[in-house]
């Protein structure tokens, strides 16, 4: 295990500089940029009840999903996956985030899917979610807003897909890289993939939940990376949330165990310094408190009867970075 120095200590490279002006590596902080108006989404699609200024409604979800609900949740997932896929190749300095999410969007509406997010009601007074796609920049943790922010050369940026489709929502994202991207990012990002990877190699029925987060926590700490406890990964069907909550973290507390035909999403989120959050006042905007970099991986999967399937899935894998990385 690597033991990376704190951020004003000398950074482990030899340059004579501080860790947080070298391999820290925040560059330029984010800011928060120009938002367009709201995109419309045609009547012909069918819309989750917040979209149109509705509200969320919730109900009483079984964990355990039925045949019908799993069949039509491979064929959203995928539409999901294939969408995620076909963005990142958007992913090139000098696109905008904005330009991103309107691609999305419009891939959306193309497959007949409603956009999750859009118009997604937010918590403690946070106004509805303005836009398709979550566009998560550098030290951006989660939830990044599309704007004006034209993409650069180095940067990482997370796409968190979610569509609606056949009354059922899948939820998937990756970090890709804008350009030349230095190698300690790149190991963020490699270790973040394997931190999913090995989350939902621990997902199998008859073990307790908090397997996850403890194989999680064990190799993003073992790389000296942190991992985020205030986002964590949820329980989705025809609900976008469920109450089921997955930590990222061993939370020795969580004594309930993983049935077949449970669905939920594991969605890790590593920071390369501190893993505390600090809001933008947009309401939705996670950054970490040292503006140290993070990366994000997430799929949907489905508890099968010896361990878990990955319901995002994309139709062709190697243009997929979960997979080609
Ligand atoms: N896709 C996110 C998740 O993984 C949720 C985004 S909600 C939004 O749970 F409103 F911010 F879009
Ligand atoms: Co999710
Ligand atoms: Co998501």
């Amino acid at each position: 295990m690597r033991v990376l120095p704190k951020a004003n200590e000398q950074c482990w490279c030899g340059s004579g500089k501080k860790f947080k002006r070298c391999h820290r590596l925040a560059t330029t902080p984010v800011k928060p940029g120009k938002i367009s108006s709201l995109r419309p989404i045609p009547d012909s699609i069918a819309k989750p009840s917040w979209a149109d200024g509705g509200r969320l409604e919730r109900w009483d979800e079984p964990r355990v999903k039925s045949p019908d609900v799993i069949e039509r949740m491979r064929r959203t997932g995928r539409d999901a996956a294939d969408t995620l896929a076909m963005l990142g190749a958007l992913c090139q300095p000098g696109v905008t985030t904005e330009a991103i999410d309107v691609a999305c969007h419009d891939e959306a509406v193309r497959r007949g899917a409603y956009p999750s997010p859009l118009e997604y009601p937010g918590g403690s007074g946070a106004p509805p979610y303005p836009k398709s796609l979550c566009t998560s920049v550098n030290e951006v943790i989660c939830h990044g807003i599309p704007d004006d922010r034209p993409l650069v050369d180095g940067d990482i940026v997370n796409l968190d897909v979610t569509l609606y489709k056949e009354g059922v929502h899948g939820d998937t994202n990756a970090t890709f890289y804008v350009g030349q991207v230095d190698e300690e990012s790149k190991r963020l990002v490699t270790v973040t993939r394997d931190c999913l990877l090995r989350g939902i190699e621990a997902a199998k029925p008859g073990r307790r939940f908090n397997e996850i987060g403890r194989a999680i926590q064990d190799h993003a700490e073992g790389h000296g990376f942190g991992v985020v406890r205030d986002f964590v990964g949820h329980g989705i069907g025809e609900q976008f949330h469920t109450d089921l909550q997955i930590c990222h973290y061993y939370r020795p507390g969580q004594t309930d165990v993983i049935e077949p035909g449970m669905t939920f999403t594991i969605e890790p989120m590593i920071t390369a310094g501190t893993w505390e959050p600090r809001m933008w006042s947009d309401g939705w905007t996670a950054v970490t408190a040292d503006r140290g970099r993070t990366a994000q991986f997430e799929h949907t999967i489905l508890i099968t009867d010896d361990g878990a399937e990955i319901l995002t899935t994309p139709g062709d894998t190697a243009t997929h970075p979960f997979w080609t990385l």
